[in-house]
C-alpha cells in the first residue's frame, strides 16, 4: 500500500493518482468478517490503489460484492490469482495461510497474515506498528498480525511499560461473537430474534447458544484447562514485548456483543504506580483513547469501541489487593475486526511502504 500517512480515521482524498510503492493488493478471505473490514478500510484510506483482488473459496467465485471502487467480482483463491501482487492480506484461516502464503511470497508478494499459522514462528515478525515496528526489518516475505485479543491488550500495556517493569498480568476477556467470523455474527442476530419470539435456538457455530449468554471461549482446551485463545494471549504478548518471562494469564469468554472485545486487566509492577501518571502515559500514546469519567460512570464499552480505530482505556485505579501501590487495574475495549485485525494489517502495509519510500 501505499504511503502511510493515513494513520487515523482521516480518509485519503478521493481522486488521488495511483499511490507509489504498492500497486496491487490481494485480499484473501474477502467475503469474511475481516476481509470485509479490509475492503472498507482500503476504500477509506487508500482509494487510489486500483488493483485490489478479492479472493475467497471456490464457493464464492463469481459473486459480486462491494469492493474498494464499487461492485467487484470475487475470484477463487489459486496460485495464479496471487501472481503479480505486491501485498497479500490473508484472512481465511490458518490452513489456507499455510498452503497459500508461501506461494504468494514466492511469487513476489509480501504477505501479512491474520491467521495463527505463522505467529509463533521465530523467523516471522509479529507486529503491532505502535509497539514493535522495528521487528518488521527482519521479515522474509511473511509478517504475522497478532490475535485480536492480544492486540487490544498489548496496546493498553505498552505505554505502561515505560512507568515500570510489568511483573504479572491477569486478564479476563469479554469477546464479541464476530471474532468467530461472519457466520457467528449472523447466528447471534438470528438467535436474538428467535429468543425474543419465544423460541429456544440450538447452538450452531458455538457449542453454546450465543444470544443472551456468556460462555467460555470456543477455542480448544488443553489438558491443563487452558484454551487456545488464552495461550495465544500469553505467548504472543511475550513475543511482541520480547519479554519471554512475562507472567501473564488469561480467562477468555464470549459475550453476546456483535463487535469489539472488552478486557479487564490487573497489572502488577515492580514499583508503585501513580494512577494519574498511568492515565497520562496511556493518553499520550497513539491508538489509545482514554474513557475514564468516574463522575458520570462512563468507561470503555464495546458499543463505543465498535467501528473505531482507537482502543478505549479506562476504569483506571490502584489495586488495593497488592502492597505498596504496585497494582493497576483497567478496562479496555477495542474493535477486534478493525485494530484487532484489518486495521493493524493495513498499518503494517503502510509502514512497509513508508520505509520503502524513505
Ligand atoms: N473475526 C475476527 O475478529 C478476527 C480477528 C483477528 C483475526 N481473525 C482471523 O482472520 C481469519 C478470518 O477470520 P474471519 O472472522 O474473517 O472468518 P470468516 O468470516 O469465516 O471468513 C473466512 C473467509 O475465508 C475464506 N475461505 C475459507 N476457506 C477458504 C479456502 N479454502 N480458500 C479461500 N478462501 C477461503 C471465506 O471464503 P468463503 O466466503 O468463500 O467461504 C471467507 O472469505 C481467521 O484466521 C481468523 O482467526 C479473525
Amino acid at each position: 500500500m501505499v504511503s502511510c500517512r493515513a494513520a487515523s480515521n482521516t480518509p485519503t482524498a478521493a481522486g488521488d493518482t495511483q499511490e507509489p510503492g504498492v500497486q496491487r493488493i490481494a485480499i484473501v478471505g474477502a467475503t469474511g468478517a475481516v476481509g470485509q473490514e479490509m475492503i472498507a478500510l482500503l476504500r477509506q484510506r487508500h482509494p487510489a490503489i486500483e488493483d485490489v483482488r478479492l479472493l475467497a473459496s471456490a464457493r464464492s467465485a463469481g459473486r459480486t460484492i462491494a469492493g474498494v471502487h464499487g461492485p467487484a467480482t470475487v475470484q477463487a483463491l489459486t496460485a495464479e490469482a496471487l501472481r503479480g501482487v505486491d501485498i497479500a492480506l490473508f484472512s481465511a484461516g490458518a490452513g489456507v495461510s499455510r498452503e497459500f502464503a508461501p506461494l504468494a511470497r514466492d511469487a513476489g508478494a509480501i504477505v501479512i497474515d491474520n491467521s495463527s499459522a505463522f505467529r509463533m514462528d521465530p523467523a516471522v515478525p509479529l507486529v503491532v506498528p505502535e509497539i514493535n515496528p522495528d521487528a518488521l526489518a527482519a521479515h522474509r516475505g511473511i509478517i504475522a498480525n497478532p490475535n485480536c485479543s492480544t492486540i487490544i491488550l498489548v496496546m493498553a500495556l505498552a505505554p505502561l511499560r515505560k512507568l515500570g517493569r510489568i511483573e504479572r498480568v491477569v486478564v479476563s476477556t469479554y469477546q464479541a461473537v464476530s471474532g468467530a467470523g461472519a457466520r457467528a455474527l449472523a447466528e447471534l442476530d438470528e438467535q436474538t430474534r428467535a429468543v425474543i419470539a419465544g423460541a429456544t435456538p440450538q447452538p450452531g457455530v458455538f457449542g453454546e447458544p450465543c444470544a443472551f449468554n456468556v460462555f467460555s471461549h470456543d477455542a480448544a482446551i488443553d489438558d491443563a484447562g487452558e484454551n487456545v485463545e488464552e495461550r495465544k494471549l500469553r505467548d504472543e504478548s511475550r513475543k511482541i514485548f520480547a519479554d519471554p518471562k512475562l507472567r501473564i494469564v488469561a480467562t477468555c469468554l464470549r459475550v453476546p456483543v456483535r463487535r469489539a472485545h472488552t478486557e479487564s486487566v490487573a497489572i502488577e509492577f515492580d514499583r508503585a504506580i501513580d494512577v494519574d501518571a498511568a492515565r497520562a502515559a496511556l493518553g499520550a500514546s497513539p491508538g489509545i483513547r482514554i474513557v475514564d469519567d468516574r463522575a458520570a460512570n462512563r468507561f470503555p464499552t464495546p458499543l463505543a469501541a465498535a467501528d473505531q480505530d482507537d482502543v478505549l482505556v479506562g476504569r483506571l485505579r490502584s489495586d488495593p489487593s497488592l502492597a505498596d501501590g504496585r497494582g493497576l487495574l483497567l478496562l479496555c475495549a477495542g474493535d477486534q475486526l478493525r485494530k484487532g485485525a484489518a486495521l493493524n494489517a493495513i498499518q503494517i502495509a503502510e509502514l512497509l511502504s513508508e520505509r520503502r519510500e524513505s
